[in-house]
């Protein structure tokens, strides 16, 4: 287990309560690692347990894209911990479609609920503690996939968009109480749903033929690799805790230099 100390000999999360939705695998996994090697209790939720749910946190089974999913998910963290200090949304994801017009409404409602309304409702439900004890922060997943819209995804990259704008908002709204709010934008990171999901976009982006296909999914980026999931976790750490004390309302986009106007 690697120590993370804030230079004082003391953990850098220590006494810290953290929920972590999409904890089970790729991303969420990393950021609950993290945050549990650096001291904090950490709950995470996944509509299912699995074996690569990191030890030592606690878990839930909750779907975070309903209303009734956020305020059970909610209502643990506060008979576990009595609240939370970090709020971490990184659930979330969509299946590609062949354009615009073969994504059906349930497509774009299911990328609404889980990519931006998930995060809106459990906020709603846990930041009034935060606020209360004016001290507090949220870190939104969101995409690059808002920088460059892409065909197959526009059910996906909008709403990814809509958190950020969202975010920006919440974070005016809370800065006065102490409570800072940020978002990561990673680009490619390998890990289970996004390998599953550039294999279905490389497929659907063969049939919609090269003409229609706005970006390559195999295309490396800049830095030579794709990214690792404990590449964003570092980044949702860092605006998680102290160190970011002056930082707030803001998008990190990790995307190992892949657009230019990140
Ligand atoms: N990987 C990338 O290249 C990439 C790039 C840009 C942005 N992102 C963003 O980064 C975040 C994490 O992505 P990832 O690649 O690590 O995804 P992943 O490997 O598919 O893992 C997603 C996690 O979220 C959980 N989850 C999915 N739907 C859920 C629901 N309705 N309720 C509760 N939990 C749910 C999954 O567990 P269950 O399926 O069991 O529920 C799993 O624990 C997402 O917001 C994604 O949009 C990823």
């Amino acid at each position: 287990m690697t120590t993370v100390e804030n230079g004082t000999g003391k953990q850098e999360f220590a006494g810290k309560r953290a929920l972590v939705t999409g904890g089970s695998r790729g991303i969420g996994a990393a950021v609950v690692r993290q945050l549990l090697d650096a001291g904090a209790e950490v709950l995470t939720t996944a509509r299912s347990a699995t074996s690569t749910v990191p030890e030592g946190a606690a878990f839930v089974e909750a779907d975070v894209r309903t209303r009734a999913g956020a305020e059970a998910l909610a209502a643990v963290a506060r008979e576990t911990f009595g609240g939370v200090d970090v709020l971490v949304h990184n659930a979330g994801g969509a299946r590609p479609y062949e354009g615009s017009s073969a994504i059906p409404d349930e497509a774009w409602q299911d990328a609404l609920d889980l990519n931006y309304l998930a995060a809106v409702r459990l906020d709603s439900l846990l930041t009034p503690g935060m606020r209360e004890r004016r001290s507090g922060a949220v870190v939104h997943v969101s995409s690059a996939a808002v920088l460059t819209p892409a065909g197959p995804f526009l059910h996906y990259g909008p709403a990814k968009a809509a958190l950020e704008n969202y975010s920006r908002g919440l974070a005016l709204e809370l800065a006065p109480c102490g409570v800072r709010v940020n978002a990561v934008a990673p680009g490619r990171v390998a890990t289970p749903g996004g390998e599953a999901t550039r294999e279905r976009w490389a497929e659907v982006t063969a049939r919609m033929g090269a003409a229609q296909a706005e970006s390559n999914p195999d295309d490396a980026p800049p830095l030579g690799r794709d990214g690792r999931p404990d590449d964003i976790a570092n980044a949702v750490l860092f605006l998680a805790s102290d160190r970011a004390g002056w930082l707030t309302g803001r998008r990190l986009v990790l995307d190992g230099g892949e657009f230019p106007m990140g």
